[in-house]
């Protein structure tokens, strides 16, 4: 996912900092991500990359929680974006009672930034590539802060993935359930783990100015 990440964010000409507790792999897939598009990524230190504006952890669940828990100072009053899916070993289920979520579990643990959900229902293939057959596929945005979903929103133009409002943060519990959810009717119809979500609505979309 890390890399799929580098690779949307540098599609839409952003700087991304990357960093993992094996330098010489995220140095690598820094490099490969970001190989042609439009922005850069380049591997620095944890310290270093945690300067940036944006965080996004791309890390399991409940790592993500422990992660940001170490690390509250630094990430305080910042955007940290959270794509994970609490999978239990089915791949099928969760692992989070259905009144939370891997999402509002991260919120919970570090108060004082703003846990945005986002590009969680997009598996890895898919979001490396950006597309479906050509079709921009949905990132879809939750959090409780209007600011920072605007943000991130604007973030993901020019990402190839149509980004999305998807409402209060407590919608990441639909959203991580959407995943698993995926994966199985991937399994049930043999079609892979390669998929996309889009709303389609048979109207054009609310957008501000309307
Ligand atoms: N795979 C998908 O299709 C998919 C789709 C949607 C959402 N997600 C979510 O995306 C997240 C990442 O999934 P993934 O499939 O990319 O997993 P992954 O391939 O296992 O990557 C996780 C990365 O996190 C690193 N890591 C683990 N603990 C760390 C720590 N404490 N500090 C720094 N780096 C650490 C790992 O490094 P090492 O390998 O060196 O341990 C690894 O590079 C998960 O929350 C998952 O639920 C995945």
């Amino acid at each position: 996912m890390g890399a799929g990440v580098i690779a949307r964010l540098t599609q839409a000409g952003h700087t991304v900092l990357v960093s993992g507790h094996n330098a010489e792999k995220a140095a690598a897939t820094a490099e490969e991500a970001s190989a042609g598009q439009q922005g850069s990524a380049k591997a620095v230190d944890e310290n270093v990359a945690l300067e940036a504006g944006i965080v996004v952890l791309a890390l399991w669940y409940p790592a993500t929680v422990d992660f940001a828990t170490e690390n509250a100072d630094k990430l305080a009053g910042k955007i940290v974006i959270d794509i994970a899916i609490p999978l239990d070993s089915t791949y099928t289920r969760l692992t989070t009672p259905p009144d939370t979520s891997a999402a509002e579990e991260l919120s919970k643990a570090i108060p004082q930034s703003f846990v945005v959900k986002a590009m969680n229902t997009i598996p890895a293939g898919t979001l490396k590539v950006g597309e479906i057959g050509g079709i921009d596929v949905d990132a879809f945005v939750a959090s409780d802060s209007q600011e920072a979903t605007d943000t991130v929103i604007e973030l993901l133009n020019g990402s190839g993935l149509r980004a999305l409002d998807a409402g209060k943060l407590d919608n990441a519990r639909l959203l991580e359930r959407l995943t698993a959810f995926g994966i199985e009717l991937g399994q049930r119809h043999g079609v892979g783990f390669d998929f996309g979500w889009k709303f389609l609505p048979a109207g054009d979309l609310f957008t501000e100015g309307d």
